[in-house]
């Protein structure tokens, strides 16, 4: 069906001018400058199509717009402020408000216990800025830690260091609670085949994947998403507790099986993570 266009923009009437005779530099940025979102978006396709082709060749604006418009991350840019210059250092970068920056900045794997207390304060405050509810802080409903299609395919296990064994909870996020799981004669370090890194180590918190979450809606890629989650939950904890003065340490090698008898884990749920804490 032909469109009829009985009073074109301004800019319209410049493109088409464009394309019918050879491109001006300057013709060009003024077309630029007055898209919209929606026209932006058909000059990109136009370009994408060849329509413009001949022009890469004439016009360096052309061109450098040609060649970000086919980068994937980048669909905008024509229609924003932003030119970042490419191929050169960005400069330096703001300071967050709220001390993120100072957080991220402080945050450095651990081998060596904290001088502060770590005790349940610091056990509850942890737990819920990884994974639990913000029902208790400002805004209910609300969680730390993205999940894919909203499905939360993770549990959490906390594993407490004593003198001479290992306490073993289920951090049950839903409702905020610690249950108990199992107390054994184990450390840490046996959890994460006798690694060096972790033989201090007061804490840990282990990320288990439950199956049944996510895998009825997608597949195997339930696992890359669970991974994934445990990324996001794992950094919020490092953050929080590099807030609070405790050490931190990801864990990736992991002895399932010591891990798994810890947890008592039956076959629907895998170990895949691990944050050990100072
Ligand atoms: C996915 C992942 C797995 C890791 N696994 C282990 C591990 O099994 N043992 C360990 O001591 N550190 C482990 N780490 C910590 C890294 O060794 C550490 O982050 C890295 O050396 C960089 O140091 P930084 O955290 O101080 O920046 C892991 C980190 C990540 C992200």
């Amino acid at each position: 069906m032909a469109v009829e266009i009985n009073s074109p923009p301004t800019w319209l009437k410049a493109l088409l001018e464009c394309l019918r005779t050879p491109v001006r530099q300057d013709r060009f940025e003024s077309i630029r400058d007055g898209l919209r979102q929606d026209a932006s978006e058909l000059l990109g396709l136009m370009l994408e199509r060849g329509f413009l082709a001949r022009f890469e060749s004439e016009s360096d604006t052309v061109a450098a717009f040609s060649a970000r418009h086919r980068r994937p991350y980048s669909q905008s840019a024509f229609t924003s402020a932003l030119d970042p210059p490419e191929g050169e250092a960005l400069g330096p970068p703001d300071n967050l408000a709220g001390g993120l920056t100072d957080l991220l900045l402080a945050r450095s794997s651990a081998d060596r216990q904290a001088s502060v207390a770590f005790d349940e304060q610091s056990l509850r405050t942890l737990l819920r800025h990884a994974y639990g509810p913000w029902s208790g802080f400002k805004t209910k409903d609300r969680r730390p830690a993205p999940a894919a299609g909203g499905l939360r395919s993770l549990q959490l296990f906390v594993h407490l260091a004593e003198s001479t064994s290992l306490q073993t909870y289920k951090y049950c996020e839903d409702d905020d609670f610690l249950d108990g799981v199992s107390r054994q004669r184990a450390t840490i370090a046996d959890l994460c085949n006798d690694q060096a890194t972790v033989r201090d180590a007061r804490a840990q918190v282990t990320f288990v994947y439950d199956t049944r979450t996510n895998s009825p809606k997608y597949g195997a890629r339930g696992l890359d998403f669970a991974l994934l989650e445990a990324g996001h939950a794992a950094q919020n904890l490092t953050l929080a507790a590099t807030a609070l003065g405790i050490g931190s340490r990801c864990i990736g090698s992991l002895s399932h099986p010591k891990v798994c008898e810890a947890c008592n884990l039956r076959t629907h749920q895998v170990p895949i993570y691990a944050c050990a804490l100072f």
